[in-house]
């Protein structure tokens, strides 16, 4: 079966504040969005990868990625953006893993872990880690209504791997519902009465969305450097 990586890009990274689209802001001297262009392309399950760019940096990304990757410009949102990647897939494409470009460091391990699912007839599979914090309900005056039985919860990271079929059914069931603003892939398919699936995440895919988490996986990546070294 051959397997396709979408690498979704096209955010504005507001919330960062950085000045430049989040895909673009560097880690190491690297654009964000190469970080995750190679974890893909170096990896043996994965035939293929498209990236989603914004559209004032497809031509840097192109360049960027040489050869690695096909880029397309994104949407104004990010179901939209899943949308123009999955139009853009070669047409033997089976299984498709949607990842955030703002998840840099993702590994290899959960690649697998994914794509492994996949190959074993699971139509949809999200890497998930436990909620470690304790977990509560609170009103709008932000007191304190119950405390939430955190056992069943967990938080979803990406790459979420799908049946290509199953995710384009998803994606024109929700379009055709008027539904354009759906940030989770895996929402959707659950969405048409699907069933997903949980893999193991990793504490190391973790998303950059303000400057502290930016500021964290600098650290991580400076220290994974000096234990190499
Ligand atoms: O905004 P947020 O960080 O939740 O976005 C998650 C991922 O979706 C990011 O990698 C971002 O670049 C991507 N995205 C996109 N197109 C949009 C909005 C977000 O590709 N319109």
């Amino acid at each position: 079966m051959t397997v396709a990586a979408v690498v979704v890009a096209a955010g504005s990274g507001e919330r960062l504040g950085a000045g430049v689209p989040k895909a673009m802001v560097a880690l190491q001297g690297r654009p964000l969005v190469d970080w995750a262009v190679q974890a893909f392309d170096q990896h043996r399950d994965v035939d293929s990868v498209v990236v989603v760019a914004p559209a004032d940096a497809v031509v840097a990304i192109t360049e960027g990625a040489a050869g690695r990757a096909h880029v397309v410009v994104g949407g104004v949102t990010r179901q939209q953006s899943v949308e123009n990647g999955l139009d853009a897939l070669a047409r033997d494409v089976d299984l498709v893993l949607v990842h955030d470009a703002a998840r840099p460091l993702v590994t290899a391990e959960v690649i697998s872990a994914v794509v492994r699912a996949l190959r074993a007839g699971a139509e949809a599979v999200i890497p998930v880690l436990p909620v470690t914090d304790t977990v509560k309900r609170v009103n709008a005056s932000g007191v304190v209504l119950a405390t939430v039985d955190r056992t069943e919860l967990r938080t979803v990271q990406t790459p979420q791997g799908f049946r290509r079929d199953v995710l384009e059914a998803a994606h024109a069931t929700a379009r055709d519902r008027g539904v354009v603003d759906i940030g989770d892939d895996a929402a959707l398919v659950e969405g048409i009465g699907r069933v997903v699936v949980t893999v193991p995440g990793s504490p190391e895919c973790l998303k950059i969305t303000t400057a502290y988490d930016l500021d964290l996986v600098q650290r991580m990546v400076s220290t994974q450097r000096m234990v190499g070294e």
